[in-house]
């Protein structure tokens, strides 16, 4: 499975096209609906969330609610497109007060001077509109197909926020991963450690009333995956450096980690490895989860918990120096529409990119063309692992 993604951030939509989706998945314009929403909540977002609504359309790929093998189209309007028609227009335009309005003071922390160098706009805006994370949208819709897959094997994923801006929640105590989401869907920034949560939405706050904005770091969780997916055989068959790519790929993230991450290089080996069980009813198991889910690129069978850190957004209301491209002049960079904090949604977005990975995974080990011979197949490799 694989899928690309073309729109510009004012252009009149943002466009995926899906790749290798099995056929017989159940699928409306509902699954996707929802996560759109979700992506589009969090406190500590701008203006622009308000004034759209993302809804999908799907224009290709599924008939009478079902995928048919085919490419998905999944396309989202920017309703916002009707104010940028002169902009973002396709056609080439004369009106020069526009196009005297070129974007030619690139922003620290953002691609705009590289994509610039890279290509060789003069009018960064010809990057901007491509780099912003409004892409993120199709993700999260390609996301939600690949939620679809999951839901049918079995296989549960479940992002949330577990620090913004130095604030920190409280080491998770949850009963089920269904509790987990019923509580962080409840919250603006959805985290589960509701004093947290509150400290959280301060520290936006503040940062917003500086012209500051924050970053943070959050957690996806997936649950249900059976022990042997992925592989250590070659470096692009291993899923954990698969997630690992995906989770960077998305705008702002800067690093990743699984289980106990980066605090394995401070712990002796004994307190690092899980140690192997085994029972009549659950066959191999592992006592604790430091792994985060993987050996060897391999799952264990434990859940995979995969964290990314993200960075402060790059627009800030109180600008950082920068230099014009045209007079060479120091300036204040240029600000752009803008959220002050949007670890919240980018959670979302981990969540979707996440699924992806996992999904794509098992859609190929298990099958590949048809839902139920993947689920027949998934379901034999269960058994299996559990008499081995
Ligand atoms: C959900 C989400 C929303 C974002 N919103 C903004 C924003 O409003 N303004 C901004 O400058 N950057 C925003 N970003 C981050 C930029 O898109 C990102 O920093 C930029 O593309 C440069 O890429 P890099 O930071 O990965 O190097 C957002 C990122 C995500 C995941």
């Amino acid at each position: 499975m694989r899928y690309l993604t073309a729109g510009e951030s004012h252009g009149p939509q943002l466009t995926a096209i899906l790749e290798g989706v099995p056929a017989g998945l159940e699928l409306r314009a509902e699954h996707i609906n929802k996560e759109l929403a979700r992506r589009q909540k969090g406190y500590g977002r701008g203006r622009r969330m308000q004034i759209e609504k993302d809804v999908v359309n799907i224009t290709a790929g599924v008939r009478h609610g079902k995928t048919l093998g085919s490419p998905i189209a999944l396309v989202v309007e920017n309703r916002d497109f009707k104010h940028w028609q002169t902009i973002m227009a396709v056609e080439p335009i004369d009106d020069e007060t526009e196009i005297k309005r070129k974007v030619t003071r690139p922003r620290p922390g953002h691609a705009d001077l590289n994509g610039a160098l890279k290509y060789g706009h003069r009018d960064m805006r010809n990057v901007l509109e491509r780099s912003s994370a409004r892409e993120t949208t199709v993700r999260v819709a390609a996301g939600a197909v690949a939620k679809r897959i999951l839901e049918e094997v079995g296989i549960r994923v479940a992002g949330h926020v577990i620090e913004i801006g130095g604030v920190r929640a409280k080491k998770l105590d949850y009963r089920s991963l269904e509790e987990l989401q019923a509580v962080t869907e409840e919250s603006p920034v959805r985290c589960f450690d509701p004093e947290a949560g509150q400290k959280m939405m301060e520290a936006i706050d503040l940062a917003k009333k500086n012209g500051d904005s924050i970053g943070g770091i959050v957690e996806v969780i997936v649950e249900g995956v059976p022990a042997g997916v992925g592989s250590y055989v070659h470096y692009d068959r291993k899923l954990d450096a698969k997630i690992a790519a995906a989770i960077v790929s998305i705008n702002a993230f800067k690093g990743v980690e699984f289980g106990i991450g980066f605090e394995a290089a401070r712990r002796p080996g004994s307190e690092v490895h899980d140690e192997i069980i085994w029972s009549p009813e659950q066959g191999f198991s592992r006592r604790t989860n430091r792994a985060g889910g993987f050996e060897g690129g391999v799952t264990t069978g434990m859940p995979i918990v995969v964290r990314g850190v993200m960075k402060p957004i790059p627009t800030l209301y109180k600008p950082l120096q920068s230099v014009d491209i045209d007079t060479k002049e120091p300036f204040a960079a240029s600000i752009e529409r803008s959220d002050s904090c949007a670890v919240p949604a980018a959670s979302v977005v981990a969540e979707a990119v996440v699924a992806w990975e996992v999904a794509a995974a098992i859609v190929s080990q298990f099958g590949q063309d048809r839902i139920d011979l993947i689920k027949e197949n998934i379901e034999r490799a269960r058994r299996y692992a559990k008499e081995f």
